[in-house]
Parts: structure tokens; sequence; C-alpha cells
């Protein structure tokens, strides 16, 4: 039988595909399950679109550049095509993620090379929608013409199909000892600034035996840390494991102390969690689950009431503190990291200022800063007083150099330690390995590549703006690494 795509190569030659991952973990776990239900199809993964029979771009929605990106990818990879054409062969091109949910048919409009474009819920039928791409493409090679409107879409929800019909994961979904598990996806919180309501859809929690399942699976293939995934993962209320007692639903500190009992698991992390949905159970599990590891993503997006409330994330700053002091109660050593919004409309100087004493009231270990970018269909867009470009980078520099201070701080107060790496690739210089503290520094040792994927002590030597130095204390003895001033 011929390859109905290119009527030249044989059955017995393998396919490949480039994955391209923008956005957040949740994409990183998407595009790693693509890979699963593309395996059985033949499909093996290439390093580059250019050796590539079908490129994936996995894509998010939740800033404008983000969106942006995706479009002047396609038209390099449109040129691409257009090139395997004239050789008489051809590329498939899919745009998958949040890009795709939200903006569906336009897409095809915008780049009609574009064969393919899935949403987020509708990764299980990719092998369909190839096949329907292949069929439109034997037709196309009869008549001579792209007939218009040839791409297939599939932004169909709802989000429990999906998981339900994605097959197990693989070795290939462990990473050097490390795994994501999306055990919660989409949200209903709607933040006025945020697409992702629109894009994942309503909140869905995957029932808790099905997580166990799956995190069974990757502990079996290799993983010695788990990363619990979900849009607001915190908000976790999975149906029951059978036969266990006290409710219907789990939430996520049950779960996590179902996961800890893994043999063989070492590291528990979730992300990305919401204030609201921090409850006593999960605040105690910090506490008495050793393998939860003490570092916690928890956002605030602003320091101030007025903007808190705009933002309709329906705490307010006092609710923050109080959070960050109990967890800090129970577990002293708790790096917390967030993500904060500059800008938002209405966003007045003390608004901000408030925003930079709540920063120096918590001390964050890390964080991630984002000018306010307006996305169409979100409330927030419609907002009056939408502030210049100027005002938000002026504030996005003020809260960067603040929150870069206190990462500096936090990894300076760490020197002298021995604590657990675990190590996940190559280090820049040669003969250098990185790996993750328990509070997800990045960690450079002298070591050698056989170490990546377990976890090793090490002392650390110093500290940097984004990374620590040290030097293995246990395994084949101490090895020093050169610190550079
Ligand atoms: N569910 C998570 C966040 C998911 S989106 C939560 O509630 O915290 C990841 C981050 O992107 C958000 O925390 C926010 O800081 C940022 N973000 C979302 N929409 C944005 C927008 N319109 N402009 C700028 N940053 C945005
Ligand atoms: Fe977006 Fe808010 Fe939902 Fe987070 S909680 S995903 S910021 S709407
Ligand atoms: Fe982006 Fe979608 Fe994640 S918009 S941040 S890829 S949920």
């Amino acid at each position: 039988m011929k390859d109905v795509r290119t009527g030249t190569r044989s059955q017995w030659q393998r396919k490949r595909v480039f994955i391209r991952t923008y956005g957040c973990q949740m994409n990183v776990y998407d595009s790693d399950r693509m890979a699963d239900v593309l395996r059985p199809l033949g499909y093996a993964l290439s390093e580059t679109p250019e050796q590539a029979d079908l490129v994936v771009l996995n894509t998010c929605h939740i800033r404008e550049r983000a969106s942006e990106k995706v479009y002047s990818e396609l038209g390099r990879l449109r040129d691409l095509k257009s090139e395997r054409r004239r050789d008489g062969a051809d590329l498939t091109i899919a745009v998958a993620g949040c890009v795709a949910q939200a903006e569906g048919e336009e897409i095809i409009q915008r780049q009609p090379a574009v064969d393919i474009v899935v949403g987020p819920q509708a990764y299980h039928r990719l092998p369909e929608l190839l096949a329907r791409v292949a069929r439109q493409s034997d037709e196309r090679r009869f008549d001579g013409r792209r007939r218009p409107g040839a791409g297939v879409l599939d932004t169909d929800f709802p989000v429990e199909s999906k998981f339900d019909h994605l097959p197990a994961p693989s070795e290939a979904d462990v990473r050097a000892g490390s795994a994501f598990l999306s055990i919660q996806e989409g949200c209903d919180k709607f933040c006025t600034f945020c697409v992702v309501p629109y894009t994942r859809g309503a909140e869905y929690s995957r029932p808790a035996t099905a997580v166990l399942r799956e995190a069974r699976s990757l502990v079996a293939a290799g993983a010695a840390e788990l990363t619990l995934l979900g849009q607001n993962v915190n908000a976790y209320h999975g149906e029951a494991a059978p036969s266990s007692i006290g409710g219907s639903t789990w939430g996520l500190a049950r779960l996590i102390r179902e996961i800890a009992g893994i043999d063989g698991l070492a590291r528990i992390r979730y992300t990305t969690s919401h204030p609201r949905d921090m409850d006593d159970d999960l605040i105690a599990a910090h506490g008495d689950v050793p393998q939860l590891m003490p570092y916690l993503h928890l956002p605030v997006q602003s320091g101030s009431d007025r903007i808190l409330e705009a933002m309709n994330r329906g705490h307010g700053r006092d609710h923050y503190r109080r959070l960050v002091d109990r967890l800090r109660g129970i577990r002293p050593d708790l790096a917390l990291s967030s993500d904060f919004i500059v800008g938002f409309p209405g966003e007045s100087d003390a608004d901000f200022d408030d925003t930079m004493r709540l920063v120096d009231e918590i001390g964050f270990a890390s964080a991630y800063t984002f000018k306010y970018s307006r996305r169409p269909g979100t409330p927030g867009a419609g907002l009056g007083d939408q502030l210049a470009d100027g005002v938000k980078a002026a504030r996005l520099a003020a809260l960067q150099s603040q929150l870069g201070r206190q990462q500096r701080d936090f990894n300076a107060s760490k020197v002298g330690a021995v604590v657990p790496v675990l190590f996940a690739e190559a280090g820049r210089k040669s003969g250098q390995i990185l790996g993750k503290s328990p509070w997800l520094q990045s960690v450079y040792v002298e070591g050698s590549a056989d170490m990546i994927g377990s976890i090793v002590n090490v002392r650390l030597l110093a500290a940097y703006a984004l990374s620590l130095a040290g030097e293995v204390v246990t395994g084949e003895g101490p090895s020093r690494l050169e610190v550079a001033a």
C-alpha cells in the first residue's frame, strides 16, 4: 500500500512529527500525549520541521505576543510546504492548543497552508483528522488544485473524552526522572484578564482512579518526581477511588497523600494553584507529606485590593498574607512563587505601590511577571483606562528588580546547605550537569551524565541570580566545581 500523503514513500518507512510547544506546562503534557497518540500511526519525533512529515504547533493564547508568534511560524511553515510540493512531496501542518480553540476557522482563513486545527480537548481524535487530510490530499492530486476551506477543524469540548481516550503514558513521557500528570483542566473563575476559561472550557477533575493509575505507570516508567498539573490544580475534586472512606470526591490533599504511597516516588509538586482553593487539608499536607516539595507557586497577580477586585480574583491582599503565614507556620522553609500582572486597566501608582509592598512583606523565591495584555473577548478588554505601554514597562522593570533581589537573597540563604538535587540535563559547560533542588532552584555541579535522572546530595557553594553552584557529596565522592566570580 502506498503512503497517501506523498505517493512515493513505502509504508515501512517511518513518518516523523515535529511538535513545537508554546505556553504552560499543561501544553507540555499535551504535546507528550499527542506524541503518544501518533506513535502507533508510525510517527517518530523529529528534532526539526525540515525533517518532519507532520508539524504540530501546540499554541498559547494567553498574551497577544504569544498568539502572534504562531502566525509568523505558520508563514515559515507555508514556505517549507511549498518547497516540499515543488519536490513532489508534502508537509501536513496542524495547529493545536489554545489559539486553535480560540480562533478556530480563522486560522485556516488567515493561513490556508494549515491542514488541521485541533482544540485542546480533541487530541485523541488526531488519527481521524490526519486520515481526513490524507483523503483530501489524494483528491487534490487527482484534480490538481487545492479546494477552498480544505483544512479540517475539531475544537469540540468536553474535556473528559480526551482523558478517556488517550493511551497509557510510556517511558517517553518521563524526562530525566520527572513527569507531568494533568489531573484537572479548565477554569470557571473568569478572571477579567484571562482567556483560559474560553480556551480550556469548564473546570473538570479526572477521577482519582485514573490519576492513580497514570501516576503508577509513570513511576514504573522511571519517574522519581511527579508534577500534578491543572489550570486550577488545587480546585481538584475528582471522583473518589472505589472503597475509599469519606465522601464521593477527593480534594488535592487526599490525592497527594495517596500518590505519596507509590513506591519509588520521591518528589511531588503541583501547579498552578489559586489562593481561593488552598483548603486546610492541603495546607496540612505541606507539613506532613515528606514527598511534597517545599515550593509553592501561588499566583497573587496584584497587591492592591481594588485591582484584585477588578480582576475578579475573589480574594484580597490580606487573605493572601494570612495564607502564606499559615503555610510558613506549617512548613517554615516553604519557597513561594507567584505570577504578577502590571498595568491592569485603571491601575494607579498607589495600586502598584501596594503590589511592591506586598512583595516586600512576603518575600518570594521566584516569580513570573507580565505586562497586562488586552485579550479579545475578556471583560478586561472592554474596560476604560487602559494604560500606556511605557507605564507598564516602567512598573514591570521596578517589580522585576525587586523580585530579582529576593530571588538572589533566597538562593544565597541556602549556601552551605547539603540538599538533594534531581539531575535533569547536561550543563552549559562540558563536564557540568544541572538539576533542581527541593525549592526548584537550578543547581550546577561537576558530574557525569549518568547521574541525570537520579537524586544526589549536593553541598551548595555559591549563589547567583538564577542558579547555584555545588559539589556532589555522595555517590562517587566529592567533586569540586570551579566557581566563577
Ligand atoms: N490559573 C492560573 C494562571 C494561568 S495563566 C492562576 O489563576 O493563577 C498564567 C499567568 O499568565 C497568570 O497567572 C497571569 O499572571 C498571566 N496572564 C493571564 N492573562 C494575562 C493577560 N491578559 N495579560 C498578562 N498576563 C496574563
Ligand atoms: Fe485564568 Fe483566573 Fe482561571 Fe487562572 S483562575 S486560569 S488566571 S481565569
Ligand atoms: Fe497558554 Fe492555554 Fe496554557 S492560553 S498558558 S497554553 S492554558
